[in-house]
């Protein structure tokens, strides 16, 4: 077991204790350790934001942390978030907006942007953009994206 550490986090509400390498990343721990595989795995290399999950309040790469640093932690990933209606409005918001294509980005981008609505009242477009600009769309052009956040926080005007 000297290669293992062992590592106790809470993720979407739920406790888990995992002996695990210290070299997995955070991404890949609660992918292939926690089932959950709504945080996807890009460029590993902290550009793309597609493997982004929340600790302790933090919007943050998954890939550019160590699994063994989550112990510990409050972590909630995509399926918590959705679970627990956080981002409820978003996800109308981009449903109703096509705001995705292939979808890949779309778990990080809707967990910055509540992020980013959760601090925001109002706002404009190139600060909406701005707050996304770590998460990297290949297919939508980002229009779309911008579209649905400012409708969210138009309606929470
Ligand atoms: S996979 Fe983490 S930023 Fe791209
Ligand atoms: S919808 Fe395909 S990468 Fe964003």
């Amino acid at each position: 077991m000297d290669d293992f550490v062992r590592v106790s986090v809470t993720v979407n509400g739920r406790k888990f204790t995992r002996a695990v390498s210290p070299r997995l990343s955070a991404a890949d721990f609660v992918r292939h350790e926690l089932g959950l595989t709504g945080t996807h795995v890009g460029c590993e290399h902290g550009v793309c934001g597609a493997c982004t999950i929340v600790v302790d309040g933090s919007v943050t790469r998954g890939c550019l942390m160590f699994a063994a640093q989550l112990a510990g932690s409050e972590v909630e990933t995509i399926e918590g978030a959705s679970e627990s209606g956080r981002v409820a409005e978003l996800q109308a918001a981009f449903v109703e907006r096509n705001a995705l294509q292939c979808g890949f980005c779309t778990p990080g981008m809707i967990l910055t942007a509540a992020e980013f609505v959760g601090r925001h009242q109002e706002s404009n477009r190139a600060e909406i953009r701005e707050a996304l600009s770590g998460n990297i769309c290949r297919c939508t052009g980002y229009e779309a994206i911008v579209d649905a956040v400012e409708n969210v926080l138009k309606a929470k005007r």
